[in-house]
């Protein structure tokens, strides 16, 4: 894919290709089809960076589930999190008494899918697991167990496939590292 003009300014290296991510996904929408076979689940999506996973990983589990979505967005100034805001869309039966995978784009401090799962059990989850695209163990700050994730990531900024920098990069198809003096703003993350 030709990228054009200021988003290529911005991106430093490619760290995983599209044909890599959809080996990736397919194998972890083996595992969940292999943990979730006979039960019927609810997959709560986290807009908006997990949508784009999201949606390839759900055509690849052949099982009956339904679909569900959270807007969290954190304020961060700089690199320091502010207030979370959760803003549900789902019908209580999708929820209450369902078991649910979670699945965001990536786990970081890991500070918004501890607040999702909090409150998943607050409305009456029967049980949850975690599913993310990409995890960042060295800056996790609160203890969460991640159940499928597609890859592991080292301490960089990263963009593309549902990540964003500043709104943009979403639509890539591949992930890549931010080039080094793009300014990681202080807008709102989703
Ligand atoms: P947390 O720190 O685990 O709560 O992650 C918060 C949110 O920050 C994630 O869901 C992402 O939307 C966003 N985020 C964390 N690291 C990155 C990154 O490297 N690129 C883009 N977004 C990120
Ligand atoms: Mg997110």
């Amino acid at each position: 894919m030709r990228i054009e003009g200021s988003l290529h300014d911005e991106i430093d290296r490619v760290l995983f290709s599209e044909d890599e991510i959809l080996r990736e996904i397919q194998r972890v929408a083996g595992e969940i089809t292999r943990a979730y076979s006979g039960l019927e689940f609810t997959v709560v999506s986290v807009l908006k960076g997990s949508c784009i996973f999201a949606a390839d990983l759900v055509r690849k589990i052949p099982l009956p589930l339904s679909l569900s979505f959270v807007s969290a967005e954190s304020y961060h100034a700089g690199t320091v999190a502010g207030a979370l805001s959760l803003r549900w869309l789902h019908a209580d039966e999708e929820i209450c008494g369902r078991h649910v995978l979670l699945v965001d784009d990536i786990v970081d401090s890991g500070s918004t899918l501890s607040a999702i799962r909090d409150e998943l059990v607050r409305l009456g989850a029967f049980e949850i697991r975690t599913c993310v695209f990409l995890d960042k163990p060295a800056r996790r700050k609160v203890a969460l167990t991640i159940d499928f994730r597609c890859f592991e990531v080292e301490d960089v900024f990263v963009v593309g496939y549902g990540l964003d920098h500043a709104g943009r990069h979403r639509n890539l198809p591949f992930v890549a590292s931010l080039r080094s003096g793009t300014s990681v703003a202080a807008a709102p993350r989703e």
